[in-house]
């Protein structure tokens, strides 16, 4: 047997991926500077027509991060004061946040045991006449069963608008997700799949009309310039971080297969073992944007594993129903015990295109020796 390597394992390295691109970015930097175009330049309308390709959705429009999305795609369905958002409480504050940001009433529902998913079979029973959407979250990459999901809005009244932050490239019967709800939502957040070297963000559609209310949103709902009829927002993407995008989206395919490549590798060494490795979807890709496992004892093997300077991260430690800000929606301890389950169980390992074999074979010696 090899001697395992025991040098530290980052949770995620970017500066190999940017070594890789630094030329080409710094080179359409250059460019955008000699053009004098920053802002909804040629980068961005390129940008945009190359991700609605990709992920199979006629318009996608670009935008500051993947909070702003989730605000525009609420605000173009018209959501507000009185209505109620259905969604998990097992995902990134953001995801609940911009129900509350627009005035509507995030009402959370459990999720899945098997993939920390919204728990589709649930959704009906909370369905009230103020029920205006759902907000599905495609955890650490995989999939909802969104043809499960679809089945349970399909009279129409009821939106979806996907929370594809953590899930670009992932699909569900061949249709990616994004182009399954009335909208999709993208962070380009650095450490995403599709991730820039700063904030940005995208909506995707495939009605017209949401595209065109996004589009006026996200520029201060100007119909001309200087002329508004509707509060905005300021939330447009940068030129340079759009030609950055754009030279990534070229070869992300082989990024999302090394981030498979890496969860293959850990789950062949932690099968059979006390650790709860994610499930795959039944009918679709999971993209591995976190590689979030179950552990008795979770808060000693997160300290055995800083202790061997492996990064980890505890993804999510508090469910949002609990959060002190819901505080008045008045849930409490044991209502949602999946949910609640998954925050004390969950250790998310490091996973990014370039770990190493040798890398993960360090991870799991530490995982399995501090079980
Ligand atoms: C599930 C989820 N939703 C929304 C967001 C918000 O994206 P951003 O950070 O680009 O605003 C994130 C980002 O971390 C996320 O993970």
């Amino acid at each position: 047997m090899p001697e395992i390597d025991r040098r530290p394992v980052p949770y995620l390295d970017l500066t190999i991926q940017f070594r890789r691109l630094e030329e080409e970015w710094l080179g359409s930097i250059r460019d955008t500077g000699a053009n004098g175009t920053f802002i909804m330049g040629p980068n961005v309308q390129a940008f945009e027509r190359e991700f609605a390709d990709y992920v199979g959705a006629p318009h996608a429009i670009a935008v500051a991060n993947g909070t702003d999305a989730l605000v525009l795609s609420l605000r173009a369905l018209g959501i507000g004061a009185g209505d109620e958002v259905i969604t998990t409480p097992y995902t990134f504050f953001a995801s609940a946040e911009v129900v509350t940001l627009v005035g509507a009433t995030p009402v959370f529902v459990d999720i899945d045991p098997r993939d920390f998913n919204l728990a589709v079979d649930q959704i009906a029973a909370r369905i009230t006449p103020r029920t205006r959407a759902i907000l599905p979250v495609h955890l650490f990459g995989c999939p909802v069963d969104l043809a499960a999901l679809m089945k349970v809005v399909k009279d129409g009244d009821v939106k979806v608008i996907e929370d594809c932050a953590q899930a670009f490239g992932a699909d569900h019967r061949g249709r990616r997700v994004g182009a399954w709800g009335e909208l999709g939502c993208f962070s380009f957040y650095p450490t995403k799949v599709l991730g820039c070297y700063g904030d940005g963000g995208m909506v995707t559609t495939n009605d017209h009309d949401l595209a065109e209310r996004v589009r006026h949103l996200r520029n201060h709902g100007a119909t001309a310039p200087f002329v508004h009829d509707t509060i905005g927002y300021n939330s447009r993407l940068d030129e340079i971080q759009a030609a950055l995008l754009r030279i990534k989206l070229r070869t992300i395919d082989e990024a999302i297969a090394g981030r498979r490549r890496v969860a293959a590798a850990y789950m062949e060494r932690l099968q059979d073992t006390a650790v709860v490795t994610p499930r795959a979807p039944e009918h679709g890709g999971h993209v591995y944007n976190l590689f979030t496992v179950r552990v008795p004892r979770r808060d000693h093997v997160r300290q055995s594993l800083l202790d061997a300077a492996i990064g980890c991260s505890v993804c999510y430690p508090l469910p949002l129903h609990l959060q002190e800000v819901y505080r008045e929606l008045c849930y409490r301890p044991g209502d949602l015990p999946v949910s609640e389950q998954a925050a004390a169980e969950c250790v998310s390992l490091p996973i990014f295109p370039e770990l190493q074999e040798a890398q993960i074979d360090r991870v799991c010696e530490v995982v399995l020796g501090s079980l």
